[in-house]
């Protein structure tokens, strides 16, 4: 027996949701796992790369791929353990640009490993095991659920989590680039302090962002997509970033620009075609820094996992 699973692309922190906001994105990965027919064969990783990027060549096929730690999670979660095992990712989301493609297979696999033990785990479970796999719940959770996400990962190691349905008038443009960044990289120049100042200012604004997306005020949320505790000490890692922020302030129906998740991919909100009028001054920012960038505007993914 085996259970396919879809899984979307998310961009997590929006700004100032540092480890805490995130939404889907509709591209997807797909993971496969199935009981392996011979008993003894141990456990096989196949991963297929749909794109031909060759992004997936550094991912480990053994006990230390993330696929198999969360299903190990999971097993143990219920008193078992991993015997023989197969599973097949298809990847169809960018690795190492900050589009949750780690948390779509942790949430792929936990999904198709639940469905083929009989569920035994509820969703609060598979959330907590993703999130300690990850080691936060923001790319977790809309991975899951589609939409956009608050959450948080309690003391206890539970996640909790909600879905507000956001503006349908409001693009997503991902600005995904050649490079790779490592999230590990990307985490380790953020200081281990910050100011009293620079949290109170995330506070306010990432508390405006909730209120901007729920009462659906573009004005709102051009205040909000602001952060002083993760980009500033990020965007010097990120090729164009601080000149794309600067090109785009006060661009009509440009609401903003943020860095996705970890980078180095960039995410810039806009209303109807606002993007769409500035693409090309947007591509001759990212020829001066001779990066290529693959620009790619979406609605958001509502759905979120979804048995095949
Ligand atoms: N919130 C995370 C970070 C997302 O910014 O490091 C990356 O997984």
């Amino acid at each position: 027996m085996k259970v396919s699973v879809k899984v979307p692309a998310t961009t997590a922190n929006l700004g100032p949701g540092f480890d805490c906001l995130g939404l889907a994105l509709p591209l997807y990965n797909e993971v496969t796992v199935e009981e392996t027919v011979m008993p003894g064969s141990g456990i096989e990783i196949n991963i297929i790369d749909e794109n031909e990027t060759y992004d997936i060549l550094s991912i480990p096929k053994d006990k230390n791929n993330i696929v198999y730690k969360a299903i190990e999670l999971l097993y143990n979660f219920i008193g078992q353990s991993v015997n023989d095992i197969k599973i097949t990712i298809k990847t169809n989301i960018p690795v190492t640009r900050g589009l949750g493609s780690s948390a779509s297979v942790i949430i792929g696999g936990l999904v198709a490993a639940n469905e083929l033990l009989g569920r035994p785990a509820d969703n609060a479970a598979l959330l907590s095991i993703a999130s300690e796999v990850e080691g936060h719940p923001d790319n977790i959770a809309p991975a899951m659920f589609g939409g956009f996400c608050l959450a948080s990962l309690e003391e206890d190691g539970s996640v909790t989590y909600s879905k507000i349905d956001w503006p349908c008038d409001w693009k997503l443009t991902v600005l995904i680039p050649d490079y790779e960044l490592d999230t590990r990289i990307a985490r380790s120049v953020l200081p281990e302090k910050i100011k009293i100042q620079d949290a109170a200012y995330n506070i306010r604004k990432c508390a405006m962002l909730i209120d901007a997306v729920y009462r659906k005020d573009s004005e709102l949320m051009k205040k909000s997509l602001k952060d002083r505790i993760h980009q500033p000490y990020r965007e010097g890692l990120i090729k164009g970033f601080k000149e794309l922020n600067e090109f785009l302030e006060n661009k009509d129906d440009i609401l903003g620009c943020v860095i996705s998740g970890a980078g180095p991919t960039i995410l810039v909100i806009s209303k109807n075609d606002g993007f769409e009028k500035v693409q090309n001054d947007v591509k001759k920012i990212f020829e001066d820094f001779n990066v290529n960038c693959d620009i790619r505007t979406f609605n958001i993914e509502n759905e979120g996992t979804k048995i095949l």
